[in-house]
């Protein structure tokens, strides 16, 4: 495999944690639905031995091909499926893996997606604008960087970013279009947008927001988590790994509203709404990487680990 050739390796975030926290045992039947280079899923696997298995999904075609050469070990035990997980319930009833012990998601893109030729996620790349984790949807980063309007690029950069120069960077996207790369588009940026935070760079949000926006992460996160309690078996635990606050916001509230027995008012424990608790919050506060992981893996510093259990229906 050329990727595995290149020497590209994801390092999962939290792995002691998510293994304590889905409580993962052997024979356990757990849905990885952010698979990626299957870090997550080899340490599940391994902890659930014997007898455990793993649904492995992604939407992207060159993380499944890298997993599947990464599992041949465990073939017997695990199942691939290359489709976005916001058709979760339709796969698992496929797969028959209804009730299942735990559902992880590790949201974001992989440290394959980042370093890989051609893709488009990385701002220090001079890779063709695309950033589409699957090459299914139509519309990519160049498309939208080259053909949307400056107002629909500034709310996009606003709304999925939380940057508050999105005006600013539509217009100098605008006025200097059109643009071809990742690199180039970042370097526009830089020598735009004047900045005193000189730790991240000044095209980051806008990198965020456009792949956010190509990819519907936001909807496939909210589609995908209302579907997952359905999957879980009693007792069984979901796990999200966040790396930004709009999908962290997403999962609390989610969280939230799940755990309660009103959504109508807060502050009341029965009413007419008859919306009944289907989980119980674990983590009342997200965990976050221990001090040795958050110095041995950049990416973890920004991790946020949510997790629920399913509670039987009332
Ligand atoms: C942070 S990586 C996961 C890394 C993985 N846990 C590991 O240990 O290698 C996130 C992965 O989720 C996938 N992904 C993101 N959104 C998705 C979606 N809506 N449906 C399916 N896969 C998605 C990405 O393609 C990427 O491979």
């Amino acid at each position: 495999m050329i990727l595995e050739d290149l020497g590209i390796h994801h390092k999962p975030v939290m792995i002691p944690e998510i293994l304590k926290m889905l409580n993962v045992l052997p024979g356990g039947r757990f849905v990885d639905a952010t698979l990626g280079e299957s870090g997550h899923a080899k340490s599940i696997l391994k902890a659930s031995d014997p007898g455990g298995e793993i649904l492995g999904i992604d939407a992207d075609h060159e993380a499944i091909e890298v997993s599947k050469n990464r599992l041949t070990n465990f073939s017997d035990r695990t199942t691939i499926v290359n489709d976005n997980f916001k058709n979760i319930k339709r796969i698992c009833m496929k797969e028959n893996f209804i009730p299942c012990h735990g559902i992880l998601f590790d949201l974001g893109v992989s440290s394959l997606q980042l370093d890989t030729e051609k893709r488009g996620f990385s701002f220090k790349r001079h890779d063709p604008l695309d950033m589409r984790f699957s090459y299914e949807q139509k519309l990519s980063a160049k498309d939208i960087i080259n053909t949307f309007s400056e107002k629909e690029l500034a709310d996009i950069i606003f709304d999925f970013g939380e940057d508050r120069k999105a005006r600013k960077i539509a217009e100098i996207i605008v006025n200097n279009r059109p643009l071809e790369y990742a690199d180039e588009l970042a370097d526009l940026i830089k020598k735009g947008i004047k900045t005193s935070n000189f730790k991240i760079h000044p095209a980051t949000k806008t990198f965020q927001a456009i792949r956010i926006y190509i990819n519907e992460e936001l909807s496939s996160l909210h589609k995908a988590l209302d579907q997952s309690l359905d999957i879980l078996g009693e007792g069984g635990r979901i796990a999200v790994i966040s790396y930004h606050s709009l999908e962290d916001r997403i999962v609390k509230n989610f969280f939230k509203k799940e755990s309660k027995y009103c959504i109508c008012l807060p502050n009341i424990t029965k009413c007419e709404c008859n919306h009944k608790p289907k989980i119980k919050i674990i983590t009342k506060k997200p965990l976050i990487a221990s001090i040795n992981e958050l110095q041995d893996n950049r990416r973890s510093r920004s991790a946020k680990l949510r997790v629920a259990e399913r509670i039987k229906n009332e």
